[in-house]
């Protein structure tokens, strides 16, 4: 990128790099200041709009892009945190634009209204990776999309559930299911309710009592769960799109006094398979975790590099993922790295 960053990014956006400060003292204290930073013009400069801070995945996936876009591996990285608000992921993409920047890599909050986003983007001559969720966009507005199969994550939690009701007889019983959803529009959100009500619609014996959005968050998990409970008594199934979520709605039937997991009344189904999930699974309070894979900025640097190389680029990357249940969790933990 050529130049400085304009007073947009100085309020909103951290820098990593080359970044210099002022140091401003008042009587008791030391305030520093950000100045606008200097870039080294032979690295790529990479833009990276993230959509918040809503989760321990999205925490994770933070690390990653920070970790691996270094001045050291020949990156200046501005980051810009969405703050869960799609209209401020717009705004930043169109002000990296503005700045000519070499790529912008985008994890998008909602899949909807990106194609003029994109549009200016491209006419700034800014290559665009859409990471982790989807846009509602032509694929030829950007260079490609990387990230997780959300649909085939839904099927996979409703072929995990199917396998453990006949393993345990229970394949002809009567089964009511809540479902928490992640944040409205979003990609993952969209794929996994897919999947699961596929999954659904293939038992008629399975009922889903209620869908409840709890936007990928712990509290908004716990509280949707709590409305549910104050709803409904007799459940068989909760199932949350995302281990936060289950995180608060373990605390909320904790505090109803409703039992869960291998030994209690509640099959506990949840997807991204944190660290403090699988230690949950050994505790027999999360009985499985399909993998969600955050980890994807490494393929991202290969990407420019390719992409720089004149090499041809993939469309679409689909991540490795897995089931995790459990029975198995114990095996993995020490190799899990998020
Ligand atoms: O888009 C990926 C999802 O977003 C993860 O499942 C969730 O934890 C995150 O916030």
């Amino acid at each position: 990128m050529k130049g400085r960053l304009t007073a947009f990014f100085l309020l909103s956006a951290v820098v990593l790099g080359s970044c210099g400060t002022d140091a401003v003292s008042s009587r008791n204290s030391k305030i520093i200041r950000a100045r606008a930073p200097e870039y080294n013009k032979d690295l790529i400069t990479v833009g990276f709009v993230q959509t918040g801070k809503e989760s321990d995945w999205r925490d994770a996936n933070s690390s990653d892009f920070i970790n691996t876009f270094t001045v050291e591996n020949g990156y200046n990285l501005i980051y810009i945190d969405g703050n869960s608000s799609p209209e401020r992921q717009k705004k930043a993409v169109m002000d990296l634009a503005a700045q000519k920047v070499d790529y912008i890599i985008i994890d998008p909050i909602v899949e909807d209204g990106w194609e003029p986003v994109l549009k200016k983007a491209a006419d700034s001559g800014a290559e665009v990776i859409i990471a982790d969720r989807m846009v509602d966009a032509d694929e030829s507005e950007y260079l490609c999309w990387i990230g997780s199969d959300f649909y085939t994550e839904g099927l996979k939690a409703g072929e995990w559930l199917e396998s453990y009701l006949e393993e345990k007889g229970r394949q002809n019983e009567e089964i009511n299911i809540v479902l928490i959803e992640g944040t409205e529009g979003a990609s993952a959100t969209i794929g996994r309710t897919r999947g699961i009500n596929d999954m659904i619609a293939k038992h008629s014996n399975w009922n889903l009592l209620i869908s409840k959005c709890g936007n990928f968050s712990q509290g908004e998990g716990k509280q949707a769960m709590d409305e549910v409970l104050d709803e409904f008594y007799d459940i068989d199934v909760v199932i949350t799109e995302n281990d936060n979520m289950m995180f608060g709605a373990l605390n909320s039937m904790k505090a109803a006094g409703v039992t869960f997991g291998t030994d209690g009344e509640v099959i506990t189904v949840s997807f991204d398979a944190l660290h403090e999930a699988f230690e949950r699974m050994i505790k027999g309070e999360i009985m499985v975790s399909v993998e969600c894979n955050p980890l994807i900025a490494g393929e991202a640097r290969k990407v420019i590099e390719d992409n720089n190389a004149g090499k041809k680029i993939a469309g679409r990357n689909y991540v490795d993922e897995s089931v995790f249940t459990y029975k198995n969790a114990a095996e993995y933990i020490d190799s899990r790295q998020y």
